[in-house]
């Protein structure tokens, strides 16, 4: 397999896992159960994305694709951080339920812009 394949699938991978697990810490705070900050899912996510924005830069190496020369790429790490953004803040615990639920509707708004654009590359 070459390193593309590689790359690419771990990038995929890690990005729907980032997705998955967003929203089960969403879930499992809106559920009441906030412990689990005391538990692996606090550091499992980060390790995730540590992986994912790793592959992704190691892509842009095996790629023919440059920030900032393909408007798809450039927005994506823009939309990427509005998505930590507004993801820190809906995890907060210190935070109003509406400021939490907004910010996770918008965490949730450009991480779909993400895909959109990693899946269908525009050119702009
Ligand atoms: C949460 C953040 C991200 C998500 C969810 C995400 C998601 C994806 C997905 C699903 C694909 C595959 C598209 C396809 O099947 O053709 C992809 C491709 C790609 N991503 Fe990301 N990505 C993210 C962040 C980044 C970042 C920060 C970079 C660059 C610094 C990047 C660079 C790339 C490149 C170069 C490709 C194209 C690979 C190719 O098709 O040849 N991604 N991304």
């Amino acid at each position: 397999m070459s390193a593309y394949v590689i790359l690419k699938h771990l990038h995929v991978t890690t990005a729907y896992l980032t997705v998955v697990l967003f929203a089960l810490r969403l879930l499992l705070d809106a559920v009441g159960k906030p412990d689990w900050r005391k538990t692996p899912l606090r550091w499992i996510p980060h390790a995730n994305d540590t992986v994912l924005l790793v592959a992704a830069i190691s892509l842009l190496f095996v790629t023919p694709w440059v920030p900032l020369v393909h408007g798809w790429l450039t927005a994506k790490i823009f939309l990427l951080i509005g998505y930590i953004i507004a993801g820190l803040f809906a995890l907060r615990t210190n935070l109003g339920t509406p400021t939490r639920v907004v910010a996770a509707l918008l965490a949730f708004v450009q991480i779909t812009a993400i895909f959109h654009l990693a899946l269908t590359k525009p050119v702009f």
